[in-house]
C-alpha cells in the first residue's frame, strides 16, 4: 500500500528530519571550526555551531526514544506495522543528518558559496545522504530490515519536497533567515 509506506517512510525519517529544525533554533555560540580558513574561504562558516549540532543530535535521538513509546498506538491506527529504533538507530540518523549538513557547508565553502547561500539538491539530500550513512553503520541490521528499496525510494523522492516546505514555512515564520 502507497500510503503505508509513505507512513513508515516518514516515520522511519523523523529522527533525521527534525535535528537541523532543532539545530536552527538552539544555534549560536562557537562555530565548529574556530573561524579557521581554508583556501581564504571559512572551513565550515558560522552557521555551523557546536550547540547547534549537540542540540540537533540530543532531540533527535531523544525524538527515536519518544517514537519507540508511542509505536504500538501509531502502528494500530495506521494499520501498519511501524519500526522502533534502537538506540544505536536513532543517534546514528540524528548525528548523520547533522553530519550530512555539515559536510555540505564544508562542500558549500570549497565552491566559493557564502554562508545563507542556495545549493540546489545538496541542501535538500545532504542530511538525508548522512543519517543512512550513519544510521547504517550505527546499527546495520536494522537498517537492512527497516529502510526496504521502496521505504529508500519514496524517502529519495518525499525529503526533498519535505525540506522545501518546511524551509520557507521556518522563513516566513522568521526562525530562519533564508527559505532553503
Ligand atoms: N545551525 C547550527 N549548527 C548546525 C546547523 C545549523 O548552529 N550544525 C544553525 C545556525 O544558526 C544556522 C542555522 O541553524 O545559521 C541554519 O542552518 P543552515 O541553513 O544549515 O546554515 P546556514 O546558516 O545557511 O549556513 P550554510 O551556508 O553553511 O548552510
Ligand atoms: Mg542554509
Amino acid at each position: 500500500m502507497v500510503v503505508s509506506l509513505i507512513a513508515t517512510a516518514f516515520w522511519t525519517m523523523l529522527p533525521a528530519y527534525v535535528p537541523n529544525n532543532a539545530a536552527v533554533l538552539a544555534g549560536g555560540g562557537r562555530p565548529i571550526d574556530g573561524g579557521r580558513t581554508w583556501g581564504g574561504r571559512r572551513v565550515l562558516g558560522d552557521g555551523k555551531t557546536w550547540r547547534g549540532t549537540a542540540a540537533g543530535t540530543l532531540v533527535g535521538t531523544l525524538l527515536a526514544l519518544g517514537l519507540n513509546a508511542v509505536e504500538p498506538t501509531l502502528s494500530g491506527a495506521v494499520g501498519t506495522d511501524l519500526p522502533t529504533f534502537p538506540v544505536a538507530a536513532g543517534f546514528g540518523l540524528a548525528f548523520g543528518a547533522m553530519l550530512g549538513d555539515i559536510g555540505a557547508s564544508f562542500l558549500k565553502r570549497r565552491t566559493g558559496r557564502e554562508r545563507g547561500a542556495a545549493f540546489p539538491g545538496l541542501d535538500q539530500l545532504d542530511f538525508v545522504v548522512g543519517a543512512l550513512v550513519l544510521a547504517y553503520v550505527a546499527a546495520p541490521e536494522w537498517f537492512a530490515a527497516t529502510f526496504t528499496l521502496p521505504v529508500l525510494a519514496v524517502v529519495i523522492v518525499m525529503t526533498p519536497i519535505l525540506h522545501v516546505v518546511t524551509n520557507v514555512a521556518a522563513y516566513t515564520l522568521g526562525f530562519k533567515n533564508e527559505p532553503w
